[in-house]
């Protein structure tokens, strides 16, 4: 047995006081878990301590909490780990999850804010056309792709630790994301297209996430809410052209095209590219682009008057000595529609591509 301090949030909105902490020993094996040390607790020394669990074993998603200020399962969380983490003589701060109301102390309202979310993005298969008389047959791969997104436990984990949620509560969000993708991904859904366009269209939708990747590395189930994210960007971007009005498209190709042609980033060009559909001109003819264009100018001026841009490097930007191989792993790449340009590469990456790509990686 190992002693260890677990200092948890407590609130009981019932009470009318304001939320405290307060400090508990927990003595207990070190390869027990968080949620065994708020059990042993509530046993022993305070039965109105309330958290939602079932499972105890990383299956039913209820326990989610924050433990030393990251978001959790608290069955999945080894309390030696939690002690190591928090320091030494240091308690084992326990809170609950963040970006949803707390209802009372380790309880959050999940159907304010998590299941919310998940009904937004119409989480059931709309086929098309009339049903088979027997099963749907959809081929293996394909279930595959979706198989990620399948794992989601909805615990709410990465939604407690979204940083754009954070900034805009209303953003569709990780889970839900996750979620979307699980459609958009099955053959045999019949609003593919709908789905990615209201999602692009969204303020609020798939551009609205900062690629932080604090969802990834919380989520217990290594759904990696932003690589589907990623995942539904592509999709809309490159299967369906879908040139939105938050400028997701442009800002996608402003970047490729920016790469392609210097081989770094030209700071510069990624705004106005970005309201261009990814070209420095031909879309600014557009009322919308010029007038979003304008509106960024004080920013602009602000950075010419710090001295963080200068006339020379908005003109100037000089391209990489090796460009043409850059441009080489790019054209193959792309060339390749199975293998997806992301760090969360998919598909068959052998043979000739991968030649090519670590040609190029050697010299970038
Ligand atoms: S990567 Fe995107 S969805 Fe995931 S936590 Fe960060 S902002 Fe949120
Ligand atoms: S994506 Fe992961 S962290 Fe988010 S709700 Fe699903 S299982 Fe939990
Ligand atoms: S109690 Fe079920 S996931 Fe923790």
């Amino acid at each position: 047995m190992s002693d260890f301090t677990l200092k948890i949030r407590r609130y009981d909105p019932e009470s009318g006081e304001p939320a405290f902490w307060h400090e508990y020993p927990v003595d207990l094996p070190p390869e027990r878990s968080v949620l065994d040390g708020i059990l042993q607790i509530k046993d022993r020394e305070d039965a109105s301590l309330a958290i939602r669990c079932s499972c105890r074993a990383a299956i039913c998603g209820s326990c989610g909490v924050r433990i030393n200020g990251k978001s959790a399962l608290a069955c999945n969380t080894r309390i030696s780990d939690a002690a190591r983490r928090a320091g030494p003589g240091k308690p084992i701060v326990v809170e609950p999850m963040g970006n949803m109301p707390v209802l009372k102390d380790l309880i959050v309202d999940m159907d304010a804010v998590h299941w919310k979310k998940i009904m937004r993005v119409v989480p059931w298969l709309l086929p098309a056309g009339e049903p088979p008389e027997r099963e749907y047959t959809v081929p293996a791969e394909a279930m595959i792709d979706v198989t990620q997104s399948m794992a989601c436990i909805q615990c709410g984990v990465c939604v407690s630790a979204c940083l754009s949620l954070e900034v805009d509560p209303q953003f569709v969000g990780p889970a839900a994301l996750a979620k979307a993708y699980r459609f958009v991904g099955d053959p045999r859904d019949g609003q593919t297209e709908e789905r990615l366009r209201d999602l692009a269209e969204d303020p609020h939708g798939i551009y609205d996430c900062t690629h932080c990747f604090a969802c990834i590395e919380v989520c217990p189930k290594d759904v990696a809410p932003m690589s589907q994210i990623m995942r539904l960007r592509r999709r809309a971007t490159g299967d369906f052209e879908i040139k939105d009005s938050n400028n997701g498209y442009g800002h996608e190709r402003g970047f490729v095209n920016i790469i392609e042609r210097w081989g770094t980033l030209h700071e510069a060009q990624v705004l106005p590219r970005s309201f261009g559909e990814g070209s420095f001109v031909k879309g600014q003819v557009k009322p919308s682009a010029v007038k979003q264009l304008a509106e960024t100018l004080p920013t602009a001026l602000r950075g010419l008057r710090s001295g963080k841009v200068t006339p020379k490097k908005v003109i100037v930007h000089p391209k990489l000595p090796d460009q043409a191989r850059v441009r080489k792993v790019m054209h193959t790449i792309e060339s390749k529609p199975r293998l997806e340009l992301n760090l969360y590469i998919v598909g068959d990456n052998s043979g000739e591509e991968q030649g090519a790509m670590a040609e190029g990686s050697q010299e970038l």
